[in-house]
Order: C-alpha cells, then structure tokens, then sequence
C-alpha cells in the first residue's frame, strides 16, 4: 500500500500564449490517501485534474501517476484511474444499465464480464433498483453515484473526482462520501478530488493541497493547515465592522495574530493566542469606542482561516456567487 500514487513536479499550464492555468506546481499524494485539491474559482483545479487523468498535455513540467508518466505512458495510466468529471457524464435519455453498458464498451470491458461488473458497480452505488429507469428521472445525489459507478467499471487503482458533490444537498452528499470512503477503506482506492467546500475538506480529506491562480499557496493535513494558522479564533458579530476593525489594530497591550471582516455580515475575526484572556480586553476596548457587540464567539481556525493566511483572500465569495458560476453544465453528446 505504501508509496506515492500520484506526483507532479513543477508542472506549469498556459492557455492561449497568455493564462497560466498552473504555476510550477508540484503535489505528491501518498498511495491509499484520500486527498483534496481546494481552491476558488479558476484556480487550476480542472486544470490540474485534466493533466493527470491524460486528457491534457501539460506547457513544462511533470506528473505520474502511479509512477507512469502522464505524457509518455498516457496509456497505462487510464488502465488504472477512473475519473468524474466536473460536468455531467452520462445520458439523461438512457437508463442507467444503458449508460454503464456504453461505458463497459468505451473501457473495452471483456464481453462476458460486462454484465456482472455492471451488477457490482450498480449495486456498490445502490442503484440495482433503479438501473432500468431513464437517468432523466434520477435525483441529483443518483446521477452523481451512476458517474461514481461508470468510473468504476474498470477497477480503478485511482479515482479522480472533479466537484464530487457540488450542487447536492446535505443527505446526498453524504451518501455520495460514505461510498467513497468505503471504497477508499475497503478497496484501498485512492481518492484524489477537487473542492470548494471547506467543510467537504476538513471531513473527508486526509491531505490537501491549496491552489490559487495556478500556484500552490499551502500544503500538508488539514490538521496541520488548521493549526499553522497559530492560536485561536474571537469571533464577534458588532454594529461597524471597519470601524471594530480599526479599534483592534489600534489596542496595545494584545497580541493580535490576524484581524479580518466579514464586513457585509457585521462579522469580525480574531485571531489571537489565548481567546479567553484576550476576550475581556476586546470587548472593552469595543465598549470604550461605542462599536456594539452583538454576538461573540470562540473557535480553533478552520481552514478559511488558513486560506487566507496563505492566500491573502476567501475562497467562497459571499452570496453565492460562486456556486451560480460552477453549476455544472451539460456537455453535449452525440
Ligand atoms: N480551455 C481553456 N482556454 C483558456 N483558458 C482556460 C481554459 N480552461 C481553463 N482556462 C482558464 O484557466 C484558469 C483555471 O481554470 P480551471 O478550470 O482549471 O479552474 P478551476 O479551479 O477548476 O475553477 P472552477 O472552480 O470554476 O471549476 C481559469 O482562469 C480559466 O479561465
Ligand atoms: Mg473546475
């Protein structure tokens, strides 16, 4: 089980002469490891997903993939990778024993296996019951596992996900984690998946790496991220933000590790070593300047936190703006 299943050194994309999709970036994924590639919009994360499952040549630099190169050797490494893609994948018109069977076709699945390995994958993904509905019907939790199971057909040593769970509820997304946490238990796949979600992060990945603009800004567990952020987090919801912001920076006599806002929540975030000794002084010195206190709270740094430590920005934006752009699309099929 030991070993490295997926490495890139330096790797570098440039689209079009001019948008550099990576920036000499350089992860290694240990083997059995379920680990997450986190980071805003028009990070590279795609980017970096298409390089190594093949479909992409990279501009400089290199990736393997279980050892083999992903340019010299694209061939042995889609025999043991699956893949999901960001958009959708399978036939909304078909059922899904129909999608698996053109799939089985693609992956060049011997004729007298077919019909079992779709049996293991539909029933795996909980799906036996429904496999001979049209897709067209399927909730979107149930279109995500028939992508799961498609990628599953051949076995994969490496499972590639893009936005596992992007635009599902929290029931669907947590029954499409606990079958890929049992395939990575169980099976011994190793997961490697792309994110925005912090919490989908801090849940279910083991390391992570996080990208911005094409450049690797952290790397490591989430444990690791989270506590390199240093101490603890006063979260306080007030009437004036900038202005709360402003009196805290001014304080003598704290140590203040970081102060950011949330401005168009009224929320500020603290963070500081000690969050009990440090709450009195704050709240006087807010009380003292006329800010009104609404709300207080006190937590260890999330990887939010650790986001913009390293990145100097949030990863979500507010208001759902990010969400709205990354909706998955319909890839037209012929
Ligand atoms: N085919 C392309 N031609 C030109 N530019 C591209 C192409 N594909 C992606 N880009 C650009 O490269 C950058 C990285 O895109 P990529 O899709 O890898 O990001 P991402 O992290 O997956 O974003 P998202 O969260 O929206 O899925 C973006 O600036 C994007 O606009
Ligand atoms: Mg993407």
């Amino acid at each position: 089980m030991a070993g490295i299943a997926v490495s890139t050194r330096n790797l570098v994309k440039v689209y079009g002469g001019s948008v550099r999709a990576l920036d000499d970036v350089s992860i290694n994924v240990n083997r059995g490891e379920v680990f997450a590639v986190l980071g805003p919009n028009g990070a590279g994360k795609t980017t970096l997903m298409r390089i190594l499952t093949t479909q992409l040549k990279p501009t400089s630099g290199e990736a393997y993939v279980l050892g083999y190169n992903v340019v010299s050797e694209d061939d042995k490494v889609r025999k043991v990778i699956g893949y999901v893609p960001q958009e959708f994948s399978v036939w909304t018109d078909l059922t899904g024993y129909e999608n698996l069977l053109i799939y089985a076709k693609i992956y060049g699945i011997p004729r007298h296996e077919v019909n079992e390995r779709i049996r293991e994958v539909l029933e795996f993904m909980d799906l036996l019951d429904s496999s001979r509905r049209l897709v067209g019907t399927y909730s979107g939790g149930m279109i995500r596992r028939l992508e799961i199971a498609t990628a599953l057909l051949i076995e994969p040593e490496v499972l590639f996900l893009d936005e596992p769970t992007v635009g599902l509820d929290p029931a669907a997304r947590k029954n499409v984690w606990d079958k890929l946490k049992t395939l990575n238990k169980e099976l011994g796949v190793t997961i490697v998946f792309n994110s925005h979600y912090m919490d989908e992060v801090e849940m279910y990945a083991d390391r992570l790496v996080m990208l911005n603009r094409g450049k690797v800004v952290a790397q490591g567990t989430v444990d690791e991220l989270r506590k390199s952020v240093g101490g603890e987090v006063v979260e306080l919801t007030v009437d004036d933000a900038d202005r709360a912001v402003h009196v805290i920076n001014e304080m003598n006599g704290l140590r203040i590790n970081d102060v950011n806002t949330e401005s168009d929540r009224n929320i500020v975030r603290i963070i500081v070593d000690n969050a009990e000794e440090a709450l009195p002084i704050i709240i006087t010195s807010l009380k003292d300047t006329g800010v009104r206190i609404i709300k207080v709270s006190m937590s260890r740094p999330t990887l939010d936190d650790a986001f913009l430590k390293y990145a100097g920005g949030k990863i979500m934006e507010e208001g759902g703006l990010h969400e709205a752009r990354i909706v998955r699309t319909m890839i037209k099929r012929g």
